[in-house]
């Protein structure tokens, strides 16, 4: 993979007809395109009227999927519950059953269960030279891209607590070896927290270092010409300066529709694109995805 593409923006303001216009384009250049949804309330098969919900192909180079969030939000509680279960059946006190019940209503899970969809599908994916990912509206997206840096600060906090409390452990079997059940781990290596903590790990490093790579990563926020959309770009380059990440075009979609825009307050080079009156159909998309190019050049 040589680049991976975020649009980012309000609702509305044209996420999906940007990525949409860009991955036409690039297929249209003989170049491999994955384009992705994330956006819950998907809507790449408006675009191109297929099913999406498989990874399908839409022309020689471009294919397209429309993830399944609820599936993956299953899958996530599913398997998280079955490792779990198997790491803490020593700790009878606790009902696990009733805890995982409650974690599928928790706030933040569908965050994270689109955060690992991410993962897979970009890894999964990586024989394409583009990707080119649609997003949700800024809020829930912010929460998605934010997730896997706050993730990484508490699996390093987690795993060295885990290390102090087997330290602790091996120095009370030392002295009082009955005291220790048989089922407990003496040494990291055999600690299936500290295994699960490493597999979690794993997954957010391989996110942190791609979201942070600027050279392979583009990041360009959609708005129009609205105040309220030019507000809400603020929120996401000042949300996205709290991780570090930093904003690599705006787009100015939708030009003439509203007032003059001050574009210097976002202080980020801006694409143009006009209010298009006729149908949005593969042509008109692929000329409007020229526009684009700039951002993966
Ligand atoms: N340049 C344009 N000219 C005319 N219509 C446009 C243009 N860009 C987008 N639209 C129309 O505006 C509407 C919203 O666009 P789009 O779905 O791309 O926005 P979005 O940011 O992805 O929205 P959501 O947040 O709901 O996913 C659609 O009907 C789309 O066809
Ligand atoms: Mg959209």
């Amino acid at each position: 993979m040589k680049k991976i593409v975020f649009f980012l923006g309000k609702g509305g303001v044209g996420k999906t007809t940007s990525s949409a216009a860009l991955s036409f384009y690039l297929s249209s250049k003989n170049k491999t395109v994955y384009w992705v949804s994330i956006d819950p309330a998907h809507n790449l098969s408006d675009i191109v009227h297929l099913d999406l919900h498989k990874k399908t192909q839409i022309n020689d180079f471009l294919f397209a999927e429309e993830v399944d969030v609820e599936g993956y939000l299953k899958n996530f509680l599913h398997n998280t519950t079955i490792r779990m279960k198997e790491m803490y059946k020593y700790l009878q006190i606790v009902n696990l059953e009733n805890m995982f019940d409650l974690l599928k209503h928790s706030p933040g899970m569908e965050e994270y269960a689109l955060m690992y969809a991410l993962k897979e599908k970009i890894e999964e994916n990586q024989e394409f030279e583009y990707i080119v990912v649609d997003t949700p509206p800024t809020g829930l997206m912010l929460k998605i891209l934010s997730l896997p840096f706050s993730s990484k600060m508490w699996i390093e906090k987690l795993v060295r607590w885990r290390k102090r409390i087997i330290d602790h452990r091996g120095a009370i079997a030392n002295i009082n070896p009955e005291k220790i059940d048989d089922s407990l781990a003496l040494k990291d290596e055999d600690d299936k927290v500290l295994k699960e903590l490493g597999y979690q790990s794993d997954y957010i490093t391989f996110l942190v270092n791609l979201l942070s790579n600027k050279s392979k990563c583009k990041m360009a926020v959609v708005l129009n010409e609205d105040e309220m959309s030019l507000s809400e770009s603020m929120r996401i380059i000042n949300g996205l300066k709290g991780l570090k990440l930093t904003l690599d075009f705006a787009i100015l979609n939708k030009e003439g529709t509203g007032q003059k825009y001050p574009e210097k307050a976002l202080n980020l080079p801006v694409i143009k694109m006009p209010y298009l009156r006729n149908a949005m159909d593969i042509k008109t998309l692929t000329n409007l995805g020229q526009r684009l190019k700039k951002i993966v050049e």
